[in-house]
């Protein structure tokens, strides 16, 4: 089966999570727990949109794999095959705080190379798509390339406390950009880079689920995306992300390494 049908169901599938999403918190349908500490939080909705994939992933697509947050998929460590990369919901704190500022998050990868991404901010009304090679969307309008040359001094930034806290010499990059800005989910800042709505990215600590479709929309539109050290990132191994603007991202390399 190729990769249009996957698409086509894909896209079913997370307009109805979507709506789902919307209800419960309509009907403030919302049951949250801690996981490894007091912010690190799931709630029933998180696992009711994860469980939703795995069955119709199961249903329709029998041989491909599920790399979920919740556990509904398979232990992965490896990408053969097809394997859909989902974080059901990006932003759990934001879910519950703030009931905005949050995405469905699912990257399609064939063999280990990313086909196809989806970052559904529900409330916001924004769905990015890419599909790689042809470009990336917001709402079905195609996000424009990122310029080249970006200075940091012209830049807004995205890094916040846990980061600077693993990497001091991202203080002082935070003190020659233009400013400081916090989404609270790595999906969204990974989009805020893909649009040039900040230029820099930096996390400490993401895993797959987080990562999987940021990665191949950022990268579609020219975006880098490396380890803060500037070595590959792997998206099946957790550890910490560095997105930017290619003259940023250069820029920081060259003046801000340890
Ligand atoms: C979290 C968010 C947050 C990032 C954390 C992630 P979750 O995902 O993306 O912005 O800083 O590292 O774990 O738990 O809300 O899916
Ligand atoms: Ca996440
Ligand atoms: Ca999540």
């Amino acid at each position: 089966m190729g990769l249009e049908k996957i698409d086509q169901l894909a896209r079913e599938w997370l307009e109805e999570a979507g709506n789902r999403i919307f209800m419960a918190l309509e009907q403030a349908n919302i049951e949250v727990e801690a996981k490894s500490d007091r912010n690190d939080l799931v709630t029933n909705v998180d696992k009711s949109t994860e469980r939703y994939f795995a069955e119709k992933i199961a249903e329709n697509f029998p041989e491909h794999r599920l790399l979920g947050e919740e556990g509904y998929g398979e232990e992965i460590t490896s990408l053969e095959g097809i394997v859909w990369v989902l974080d059901p919901i990006d932003g759990t704190v934001n879910f519950v705080e703030q009931k905005r500022n949050f995405a469905i998050s699912l990257g399609i990868y064939q063999e280990g190379v990313g086909e196809l991404a989806y970052i559904y901010d529900i409330v916001g009304g924004e769905f990015y798509f890419a599909k790689r090679g042809e470009g990336a969307f917001v709402n079905d309008v195609e996000i424009p390339k990122l310029a080249k040359n970006n200075k940091l001094e012209d830049s807004l930034v995205i890094i916040n406390t846990a980061s600077v806290r693993k990497f001091p010499h991202m203080l002082p990059v935070i003190q020659a950009a233009r400013g400081l800005r916090l989404y609270g989910a790595a999906t969204l800042e990974y989009m805020a880079v893909a649009t040039g709505r900040a230029d820099a990215y930096v996390s400490a600590n993401l895993s797959p689920w987080d990562i999987g479709a940021g990665k191949i929309i950022a990268e579609e539109v020219g975006a880098i995306v490396t380890r803060v050290d500037g070595s590959e990132m792997l998206i099946t191994e957790k550890g910490d992300s560095f997105v930017a603007s290619p003259g940023v991202h250069a820029e920081i390399l060259r003046d801000y390494s340890r």
